[in-house]
């Protein structure tokens, strides 16, 4: 048996222990404002009527031309939506709500300090400052349609518009999530191949100043030393006029934005009207081995997908205020806090800040004052806020209809304390399964018309067809009580076209298992495997178990098991290094992780934490792990292979289960000593 089919045997073993919950039904008053009520929208999204039932998505979009063909499968499993057709995402989530809302606010930027004012910033402010931005980047910057630039910005209204800026111009943008580290940086902008980087000078978390401008430093040179030097850093000040870094703008390669943009005022640039299957954005996201894939998402599907589901499944109405607390350096952030929501003209919040700064008070404060109604967060925070605050949510007036949890797997107790406490007993929740890869949600009850059980993320999407196959692709059945890979049967529009630059990877992860014929036309021979152990509840509800690759979900976030390991192995006395998960009461996961020495190193507190240091270096303090425990030896199987499912049951205090098979099993008593004594 080879660890991973262990691993989803045991899976399985805890998915037959789990006991389904109780339903909750949405409320009269939800059910009678809702966008979607009707449950034959299911029919209409059904198989027989795939792909055409798509267009009542891409009909919620403004388009300079009709596509001729919903969806071509010609370069199977590259999927091509909505091909013929041309459109503007700047234009949809901006200038076609001018007409009626231009007075609208469409962005709340929320600081990280109460003191400092809240800013709205109304559609026609929006429409000015993209406008000029964009005027900046095509003119200033010579950036034309199809170029790449990477983005590594924190959370503040600059970087949505920065964004639109440059998808008004066809510039395919990678936004880098703002604490990832230099080093972390730098690999995208190599691989994007990107022309510019794009900062600010510092900003705020939790009270203090982050001096970010000298990332983009590090991670300039990084890329310069591997051979690709982006043109010119381009620099917002947090504070506009006011230039706050340590780090000072270097002559003739960096520019401060607002600066610049002084030459730019009121220019107004045509949106370029793109074809649908153009790329829009980049996002890299961590796989099983190698370097993070960047998934290259499209125009016309995705923003068709995003705001299709924005509307039915987030329930947006023009005139709600949603909050999103992700990041917007995460898919998340992407879709759903600025494409979704400003393409259906809601008011989308954006926060610089964390949730307990400066108290546990905070997030009711800012939805109390900003009338938020519709509030998106990830079981991460929410366990946080109930760890910080249990009691805080009653004691502010305000109203959430809806909430939405998503990032991974919310214990059944969490949910119900979410429910309870911050819905206030009267929201709607949807628990969205769904990845980077996929660009919208895939498995959700609708909010207006499904039961919500605590723990389930519930039936497909609408238009989405899910199924579980075990290992030899044999499905599993509703109520079987087995766990298995869940595949999606079709495509679907806001699924990612392929990794940027590496079609393989893409062909090999994705569909690689499950395909039937590789020279097949015909989507139905091309299951999507997205790498999550699920099983099928007899009700139709899918429960997502977790990753069933070497990706460890840390507070809602995938990092690579590989891309940790490979981090401490810069340290020159690490000779190996393996990664396991460890459950954390607030995190979800976080990484523990064993190290073994090169002859002639001894193990210290300070080389322990040299390696720590290197991985914060390397890619992020995120990743930063739990512990690093400095080993004599490894647990290995005969043929050489790290047993991480043994390290993995000590980190955890489980069963190590037998391994009189490994090649030297009397390590693992010492090791287990070593971490539970
Ligand atoms: C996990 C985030 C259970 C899952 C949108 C998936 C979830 C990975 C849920 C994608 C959920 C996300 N319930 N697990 N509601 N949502 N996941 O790419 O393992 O950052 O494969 O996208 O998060 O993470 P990603």
């Amino acid at each position: 048996m080879t660890d991973k089919e262990e691993m989803e045997v045991s899976e399985a073993q805890i998915a037959v222990h789990w006991q389904e919950e109780g339903y909750y039904h949405p409320s009269p008053e939800f059910i009678a404002q809702a966008n979607i009520t009707d449950k034959s929208i299911y029919d209409r999204f059904s198989l027989d009527n795939f792909p055409e039932c798509f267009h009542e998505y891409a009909d919620l979009l403004d388009w300079d031309e009709p596509w001729h063909t919903t969806l071509d499968t010609s370069d199977a499993p590259c999927w091509k939506w909505f091909v013929g057709g041309k459109l503007n995402v700047s234009y949809n989530c901006i200038d076609r709500h001018l007409a009626k809302n231009r007075n609208k606010t469409a962005i709340h930027f929320v600081p990280d300090s109460e003191q400092e004012r809240i800013q709205h910033i109304t559609y026609q402010e929006l429409h000015t400052r993209v406008n000029e931005v964009a005027a900046m980047f095509r003119d200033f910057c010579g950036l034309k349609s199809g170029d790449r630039v990477t983005m590594h910005l924190p959370m503040t209204a600059e970087l949505p518009i920065t964004m639109l800026a440059l998808a008004r111009l066809g510039v395919i943008h990678s936004v880098v999530f703002g604490g990832f580290s230099p080093s972390a940086c730098a690999d995208r902008i190599l691989d994007s191949q990107s022309r510019l980087l794009i900062t600010m000078d510092g900003y705020y978390r939790g009270g203090k100043w982050i001096d970010h401008k000298k990332n983009a430093d590090e991670a300039y040179v990084i890329s310069k030393n591997e051979g690709h030097t982006p043109e010119k850093v381009m620099v917002w000040q947090r504070h506009p006029g006011k230039y706050s870094s340590s780090s000072q703008p270097l002559a003739g390669r960096d520019y401060v934005i607002n600066d610049v943009l002084k030459d730019f005022v009121r220019a107004k640039v045509d949106p370029v009207s793109m074809p649908a299957e153009a790329p829009l954005f980049l996002m890299y996201t961590s796989g099983t081995t190698g370097k993070p894939k960047g998934c290259q998402h499209s125009t016309g599907g995705y923003l068709s997908y995003v705001a299709g589901t924005s509307k039915y499944i987030q329930d947006i109405h023009s005139e709600d205020v949603y909050w999103c607390m992700a990041d917007i350096g995460w898919i998340t952030g992407h879709s759903y806090i600025v494409y979704g929501p400003l393409s259906l003209c809601a008011s989308t919040v954006v926060y610089e800040g964390i949730p307990n700064y400066p108290d546990a008070g905070r997030c009711w404060r800012i939805a109390e004052e900003l009338n938020v109604n519709i509030f998106h967060t990830a079981p991460t925070i929410i366990r946080a806020l109930r760890k910080i605050g249990p009691d805080e949510p009653a004691k502010y007036n305000y109203h959430f209809k809806h909430m939405t949890t998503v990032g991974e797997p919310i214990e059944p107790e969490v949910w119900k304390w979410y429910y309870k406490v911050i819905g206030k007993g009267k929201a709607v929740i949807v628990d969205t399964w769904w990845q980077t890869e996929t660009g919208g949600f895939l498995c959700t009850t609708l909010p207006g018309i499904g039961d919500m059980k605590p723990g389930s993320a519930g039936p497909g999407a609408p238009g989405i067809h899910p199924i579980i196959l075990d290992e030899n692709g044999k499905e599993i059945k509703a109520g079987d009580g087995k766990a298995g890979n869940i595949c999606i049967r079709n495509p679907w529009p806001g699924a990612f076209q392929t990794i940027w630059g590496d079609r393989n990877r893409y062909v090999e992860t994705y569909y690689g298992q499950y395909c039937k014929d590789r020279n097949s036309k015909d989507w139905r021979d091309w299951p999507y495997l997205a790498g999550d152990a699920a099983m099928l509840a007899a009700d139709g509800d899918f429960r997502i178990l977790g990753r069933f690759d070497d990706v460890i979900n840390v507070s809602g976030h995938r990092l690579g098991t590989k891309e940790i390991e490979s981090a401490a192995l810069t340290v020159h006395e690490v000779a190996e290094a393996a990664v396991v998960p460890v459950a954390h009461e607030v995190k979800g996961k976080e990484p523990d992780l064993y190290i073994s020495l090169k002859p002639g190193f001894t193990p210290s507190e300070e080389l322990a934490k040299k390696i720590s240091d290197a991985i914060c270096r390397e890619i992020g303090k995120i990743a930063r792990p739990r512990k690093v425990w400095l080993v004599p030896d490894m647990p290995k199987t005969r043929s050489g292979k790290i047993m991480r499912r043994v390290l993995s049951a000590i980190s955890n205090r489980g069963d190590v289960g037998n391994v009189m098979t490994l090649a030297n099993p009397e390590i693992v008593d010492e090791i287990r000593h070593m971490v539970q004594d």
